[in-house]
């Protein structure tokens, strides 16, 4: 019998390439950047399973082509870069690797969240470029990060994850999110507020943990960063398109808030000239809250595994919309 056919976007998950080829006929892009539009059509329309990054899109256009294929296989949790409601009508099934990677991201956020507060990077910066020539503390002075408030807007895994690490540093937590979670309130001492606005007022450090849809696109914009206070940060762990980036500019240019700390942005990659990366108050790193070599591993294997699961009729680990299932015809 004809194995099932896998194209995996980018080639450097070598166990999860191993664990795929035990069952299936696996192609790898061979380049480190996303496949063009006219390959992503052409693998739609002639491969059973996708095994992508979230930066490659298969989105509406692109499954428009669709014919073979039977599930899209994200190797991160959000999934903003496929059109998921194209593909239900299309009965392709989409995967994603949420519960392995959140304590990774959560101590990823505290380093951002650190390093902007602290001017770890900034003053280390200084030091490697030979301009260390005083001992004074005063050009490197930053802000306590023990004892501030935390605001955290969407309390899902990643959220819950830093509340639990802010805690260790004395600090208050507030938070904003579509379901209020008494469980988590009651576990981790956090305070529900109403609204983003009341975070904004209120808090200290502002954390993004929503993910991005139509709602939460440039949720953050001029008038959010003017409700936050002067000396207050904003970090983004989430997604780019999270905060209108030009507006950030703006506001940490004149000093509307102190600083921030971005492991996101948009586009991504950022060129070198985007002007945000000249800002001294900003720390700004590659999307790679996720990072680590054991989580990229496990989000690596999780993603194999529910292409497994999708193609050998066994139950996926993470797929977002089985009612794809209902919409299956003959030759798909
Ligand atoms: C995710 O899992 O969504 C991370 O941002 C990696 O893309």
């Amino acid at each position: 019998m004809q194995k099932a056919k896998v194209f995996m976007t980018r080639a450097y998950h070598p166990e999860a390439t191993a664990r795929l080829k035990e069952y299936f006929d696996v192609e790898l892009w061979p380049e480190n950047s996303t496949p063009p539009k006219s390959i992503r059509e052409q693998k739609v329309a002639e491969c059973d399973a996708i095994f992508t990054e979230s930066y490659d899109a298969f989105d509406a256009e692109i499954l428009q082509s669709a014919r073979t294929i039977k599930i899209i296989s994200n190797r991160a949790v959000g999934t903003d870069n496929l059109a998921i409601s194209e593909a239900t009508r299309r009965g392709i099934l989409i995967g994603n690797t949420p519960g392995v990677l959140q304590d990774s991201c959560a101590d990823f956020t505290f380093a951002l969240l650190l390093d902007v507060a602290r001017r770890v990077s900034y003053s280390e910066r200084v030091v490697r470029e030979g301009r260390w020539t005083r001992l004074e503390q005063t050009p490197y002075l930053g802000t306590d990060v023990h004892g501030q408030t935390l605001g955290i807007v969407g309390l899902g895994g990643i959220g819950t994850r830093v509340a639990r690490r802010a805690r260790g540093f004395d600090m208050k937590i507030i938070y904003f999110s579509r379901t209020r979670k008494p469980d988590i309130e009651e576990e981790l001492g956090v305070k529900w507020v109403p609204d983003l606005e009341s975070v904004l007022r209120e808090a200290d450090f502002v954390s993004l943990h929503m993910p991005l849809t139509r709602e939460t696109e440039r949720l953050i914009g001029r008038n959010q960063l003017r409700q936050m206070k002067p000396e207050a940060f904003l970090i983004n762990t989430t997604r780019g398109r999270t905060v209108d980036q030009k507006a950030l500019y703006e506001a940490l240019s004149v000093g509307t808030i102190a600083g921030a700390g971005l492991d996101v942005a948009d586009p991504e990659p950022v060129p070198g000239t985007e002007p945000l990366c000249a800002l001294p108050n900003v720390v700004i790193t590659p999307h790679i809250a996720s990072g680590s070599s054991a989580t990229f591993k496990k989000m690596g294997m999780m993603a194999a595994e529910n292409i497994i699961g999708a193609l050998m009729g066994q139950v996926m680990p993470s797929c977002l919309n089985p009612e794809a299932l209902e919409n299956r015809t003959e030759n798909a």
